[in-house]
């Protein structure tokens, strides 16, 4: 059986364009005991992914030249040799950029599609939400009463913090790029305020936002936003570092020139990686849905429908803030 495949042919510089990709068609191999053929219905397009074609060391090993271009997605069992998983079965897993996947059973979680639609597994009960569920709780440690700053506010990850964050009794504050992003987080997500890093007035915006400090500040987006709210920091407040979006494209990334003020407060700023909670995913999944269901958590996807040779246009939809919410592909042929 042939497959389509996206291999990745060159390390990107600065944004990533299309001509680092080929598309290949190969022979599928024959399925093995507990293995099942999955066709890749959407995938989870992630800012990680530009991280991820880079070569040198990080907290997964990069994908290498001539492979297939890694990425989180959701499909059905088109054949099968597990004895956990049937045909017509969705699931999610690390499919890859393709037509079809050849994964292990156990590397496959199932979806109940009955009461929530494919998409959601991909943004809030997938790596999106996870991520928000574990950097904030365990690594923000938040307490009722307390301001959590929230940057990357109308996306995937940011969104579900924030949320997460006014569960748990705090006053949260969004940072997102326009007016419509501020208000779709202030109205539809719930957050107490929402200031516009793209507006001329966003220091004096985001000081007034903030009258009694910052005590957990979960950065998505790093880089200049991460400087201004490092001054505005509490005694002990915890900076969770999720990401800086603003620098995985730059050529001299952006350092903190206001560090110190870590010192002064006795804070302290930590990075977070979702992997190392794979052994508590699916208690954070329980949990979340069960948010979903009280109606205190939102999962919102903005989906794209396109073939897989416009992957790196998709891509490149999250360094354009063009996204409200989860950013999903939807393989169409
Ligand atoms: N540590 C982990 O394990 C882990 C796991 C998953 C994700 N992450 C990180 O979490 C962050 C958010 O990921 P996501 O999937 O939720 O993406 P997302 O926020 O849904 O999408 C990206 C958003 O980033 C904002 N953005 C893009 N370029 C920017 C810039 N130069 N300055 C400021 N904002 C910019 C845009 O929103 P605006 O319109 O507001 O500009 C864009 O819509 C990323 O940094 C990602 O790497 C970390």
């Amino acid at each position: 059986m042939q497959n389509t495949a996206l291999k990745l042919n060159a390390r990107p510089v600065g944004l990533p364009t299309k001509d680092i990709f080929d598309l290949v068609s190969e022979e599928l191999p024959m399925l093995e005991e507990g293995q099942v053929l999955i066709k890749t219905h959407m995938l989870s397009i992630d800012p990680a992914m530009r991280g991820w074609m880079n070569e040198g060391r990080s907290y997964i090993r990069p994908v290498r030249i001539g492979e297939t271009m890694r990425a989180l997605g959701a499909g059905q069992v088109v054949a099968t040799k597990s004895e956990i998983l049937a045909l017509g079965d969705w699931v999610s897993g690390t499919t890859g950029v393709q037509q079809y996947a050849i994964l292990p059973d156990t590397d496959c979680v199932k979806l109940d599609t009955t009461k929530l639609p494919v998409e959601a597994y991909l943004g809030t009960l997938g790596m999106s939400g996870l991520t928000a569920y574990f950097g904030l709780l365990d690594t923000g440690q938040p307490k009722a009463g307390e301001t959590v700053l929230v940057s990357g506010a109308a996306g995937a990850v940011g969104a579900v913090a924030g949320q997460i964050a006014k569960i748990k009794g705090c006053r949260v504050v969004g940072i997102a790029g326009g007016p419509e992003k501020c208000n779709y987080v202030v109205n539809s997500l719930g957050f107490d305020a929402c200031v516009d890093y793209k507006s001329a007035s966003f220091k004096k915006d985001l000081k007034e936002a903030l009258p009694a400090g910052i005590d957990v500040f979960y950065d998505n987006v790093g880089g200049e936003i991460l400087d201004l709210a490092l001054v505005v920091i509490n005694f002990k407040a915890r900076i969770v570092i999720c990401g800086a979006i603003s620098q995985y494209n730059a050529t001299t990334p952006w350092g903190p020139k206001n560090y110190l003020s870590l010192l002064v407060n006795r804070a302290r700023m930590e990075g977070i990686v979702v992997f190392d909670n794979a052994p508590n995913y699916k208690s954070a999944v329980q949990e979340m849905a069960g948010w979903i269901a009280e109606g205190k958590l939102t999962t919102k996807a903005y989906v794209v429908e396109a073939p897989l040779a416009d992957f790196n246009d998709v891509l490149l939809k999250l360094f354009k803030s063009e996204n409200t919410g989860k950013l999903i592909m939807k393989l169409v042929e």
